[in-house]
């Protein structure tokens, strides 16, 4: 599904991924782990492409698609999904109105109609039951006011209505209640079952737990430094980053 070939990336003159390589394949769940700065959000930014990461060489390719040349709403079209680290919030612009707008036109991409009312608000029904979260959200603007773990939950809501292909979730679990945690990995679940596969960056045992990833790996320096199962995990856990 996603292939990384030596992979360089620049922002603002500072290499931060550097000859990177990663697969990821249908259905997998990945987990990335590294110390603070070593690249992770720099590296879910680029396959996103985000206009600031400027790739200087490598290539990423999705479902057989090179992506350089894709602009970061035909990534989102083509079913790839990221949850920031931090979500910014945008005055004027209604839950509803984000959440309409963008299922519809990834829908509009894959020659989908778009969902009708009483089709939505099933939908809706159905998301906010899984994360606990109140309709009355659906009226507030995207992420004003919102405290840290309900952003959270907020981009959680957008990814089960967009159903990525590919999740890229930059610290899903950072500031949230051991409860939030549970639902966080509850909307995981859900997606796993109908095939998304997950790339997941996060510092936490119980979400990388949760989730029963496939492969965990530990990025430094902007580079994958190691790559294992969930005992890799364990191994952080109990006695830190020992790559140095
Ligand atoms: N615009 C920028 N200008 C200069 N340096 C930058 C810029 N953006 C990112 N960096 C640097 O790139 C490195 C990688 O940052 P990145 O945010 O990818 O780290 P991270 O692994 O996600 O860390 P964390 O665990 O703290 O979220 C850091 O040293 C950061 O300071
Ligand atoms: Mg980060």
């Amino acid at each position: 599904m996603l292939d990384i070939k030596n992979l360089v990336v620049k922002v603002d003159n500072k290499i931060v991924v550097n000859n990177l390589n990663l697969h990821i394949g249908n259905s997998e769940t990945h987990i990335l782990m590294g110390k603070n700065g070593s690249g992770k959000s720099s590296l879910l930014n680029t396959i996103i492409k985000n206009p600031k990461y400027l790739i200087e060489s490598g290539s990423i390719i999705f479902d057989g698609c090179d992506l350089s040349d894709k602009s970061v709403c035909d990534i989102a079209r083509m079913g790839i999904f990221l949850s920031f680290q931090n979500s910014p919030a945008i005055a004027g612009l209604s839950v509803s109105v984000l959440l309409k707008n963008s299922v519809n036109s990834v829908r509009e991409a894959n020659q989908q109609k778009p969902l009708t009312a009483p089709e939505y608000f099933k939908l809706l029904d159905e998301y906010c039951e899984i994360l606990s979260v109140p309709k009355d959200w659906m009226k507030r603007q995207v992420n004003l006011g919102f405290s840290g773990g309900e952003k959270k939950k907020l981009s959680m809501l957008e990814m089960l209505f967009l159903q990525p292909k590919l999740a890229l979730l930059d610290e899903p679990d950072s500031g949230v209640d051991v409860d939030a945690v549970n639902i966080i990995a509850k909307a995981i679940d859900y997606l796993k079952i109908k095939g998304t596969s997950f790339l997941i960056v996060s510092h936490y045992p119980k979400l990388i737990f949760l989730s029963h990833p496939n492969f965990v790996h530990v990025m430094k320096d902007g580079n994958v430094i190691q790559t294992g199962d969930i005992t890799l995990a364990e191994q952080i856990e109990q006695k830190g980053f020992t790559d140095e």
